[in-house]
C-alpha cells in the first residue's frame, strides 16, 4: 500500500463542511477564495447559509447535499415551538428556503428531504429528542458519502489499473470539479485517483489534464490545487484546448462528476461536460460519470425535464479581470450546467456498482428508485 499520509494531511486541511461541536454553526471552507486563501467561515443564519450555496462558497453537489442536512439541523434546533405541529411548520419554511438556493443539483433537494423524512418519523418524540437527532442524520448524511466516493473510487481505479502499460503515465481527463472539496473526502471523480495513490501508485503513474472550467474556473482553481497538492502529476488546459490534447493521444479515459442523473442516464454536469463526451466520443476515448446514487434522480425520466441554472452574465463579463473583457450592455448565455446525452457515456459508476446503458434498467438492479 502506499504512503498517502500528505493527501490525508491535506483532506484534513480542506474539510468542506462540518459542524461546530458545539451545534452553533455550520462550518465551511470558503472556495471562492481558493486556491490562495484558505479561510473558514462560520453559517450561523439561514441568510448566510442560502447565501454560501448561492455564491458557490460550498459547491459540488454532494458537498452542497451535506451542507444542507447541517444547515436545516441547525436551524430546526433553533426553532422555539411548544409542539411538533408548529415545529414542522417552521422547520419546513427553512427548508424550502434553503432549498430555492440552486436548482440543478438534486443532492440538495435529496438531503433537505432526508432530513425532513426524519423529523417526520420521529413526531411522537420529545422535540429537545427529535433536534438532537437531526444533527445525529446530518452526520451521517456526511459519514456515508466518504464511504460512497471510497466505493467510486475502488471501480474506477480497477479501470485505470486496466489501462495502464509499463513505463506509462494514464492520462485523464476531468471536468470541473468533482474532487475533496465537492464531497465529504475522496471526491467523485478524483476517487479513483486517490485510491490508486493508495494503491501504490506514485503520482507520475497517472497524468490528469483539468479543464480550467470556465467561467468559475473550478477546474483551475479547484481540481488543479487538489491533484498538485496530492503529488499527482497534473496539467490545467482552457477548455478549448481538449480536442488538441484528446487527439495527440495522451488521453486514456475521462471521470467527470454530475449534479443529476436522469432515469435514462443523461447526466447534468458543469457546463461544458457535454462538449468533452462528444470529444471523447469523436477520438474513441472511454467517458466515465462518477454518481453517488444521491444524484441519481429517478423521477425526472430524461435530461430535458433537469432544470438548468442560469448565472449571473458578470461571471463571464468581469468577474474575473482586472476591467471587463467585453462591452457594457452586452448580452450573455451563461448556463451553470448542461446534460450529456446517455449514448455518449461508456459508464456510470455509483458506489453500489458500475452501470450500462440501458440505464434505467441497471439503476433499478442496483436498487436505486424514485425517493
Ligand atoms: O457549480 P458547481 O461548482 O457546484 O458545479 C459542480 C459540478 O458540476 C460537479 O462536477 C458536480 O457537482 C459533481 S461534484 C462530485
Amino acid at each position: 500500500m502506499g504512503d498517502t499520509s500528505n493527501v490525508e494531511a491535506f483532506f484534513d486541511k480542506v474539510i468542506t463542511v462540518k459542524m461546530l461541536p458545539d451545534h452553533t454553526a455550520v462550518n465551511i471552507i470558503d472556495q471562492t477564495l481558493l486556491p490562495e486563501t484558505i479561510k473558514r467561515i462560520n453559517l450561523t443564519t439561514k441568510e448566510e447559509m442560502w447565501d454560501a450555496i448561492k455564491k458557490l462558497r460550498v459547491r459540488g453537489a454532494p458537498a452542497i447535499g451535506v451542507t444542507a442536512a447541517y444547515c436545516i439541523a441547525l436551524l430546526a434546533s433553533e426553532i422555539e415551538a411548544s409542539d411538533f405541529d408548529s415545529f414542522y411548520k417552521e422547520f419546513k419554511a427553512d427548508k424550502d428556503y434553503l432549498a430555492s438556493s440552486r436548482p440543478t443539483a438534486v443532492n440538495l433537494f435529496w438531503a433537505l428531504n432526508r432530513m425532513d423524512q426524519k423529523a417526520l418519523f420521529e413526531k411522537d418524540k420529545p422535540l429537545d429528542q427529535i433536534k438532537e437527532d437531526l444533527f445525529v442524520e446530518a452526520d451521517k448524511i456526511r459519514e456515508e458519502d466518504v464511504q460512497i466516493s471510497r466505493n467510486i473510487g475502488e471501480i474506477g481505479y480497477r479501470i485505470l489499473k486496466d489501462l495502464k502499460k509499463d513505463g506509462q503515465p494514464v492520462g485523464i481527463m476531468t471536468h470541473c470539479n468533482a474532487g475533496t472539496l465537492a464531497t465529504a473526502k475522496y471526491g467523485t471523480a478524483t476517487a479513483p485517483m486517490y485510491i490508486a495513490l493508495e494503491h501504490g501508485w506514485a503520482g507520475t503513474d497517472m497524468h490528469v489534464y483539468c479543464d480550467e472550467t470556465r467561467p468559475l474556473l473550478q477546474g483551475a482553481r479547484l481540481t488543479s490545487f487538489e491533484l498538485h497538492n496530492a503529488g499527482i502529476t497534473t496539467t490545467l488546459q482552457c477548455d478549448n484546448m481538449a480536442s488538441i490534447l484528446m487527439k495527440s493521444g495522451k488521453i486514456q479515459v475521462v471521470f467527470v462528476g454530475c449534479d443529476r442523473v436522469a432515469k435514462n442516464g443523461d447526466a447534468a454536469n458543469k457546463i461544458g461536460t457535454s462538449g468533452v463526451a462528444i470529444l471523447a466520443h469523436y477520438y474513441g476515448i472511454p467517458f466515465y460519470v462518477c454518481a453517488p446514487s444521491s444524484t441519481i434522480d429517478m423521477a425526472t425520466p430524461t435530461g430535458d425535464q433537469i432544470p438548468i441554472e442560469m448565472r449571473d452574465k458578470d461571471e463571464v463579463t468581469e468577474m474575473w479581470y482586472k476591467e471587463r473583457m467585453a462591452p457594457e450592455g452586452i448580452d450573455v448565455f451563461n448556463p451553470a450546467f448542461d446534460v450529456t446525452d446517455h449514448s455518449l457515456i461508456t459508464g456510470i459508476i455509483t458506489e453500489k456498482g458500475m452501470c450500462h446503458a440501458p440505464y434505467d434498467k441497471a439503476f433499478e438492479k442496483l436498487g436505486i428508485v424514485a425517493k
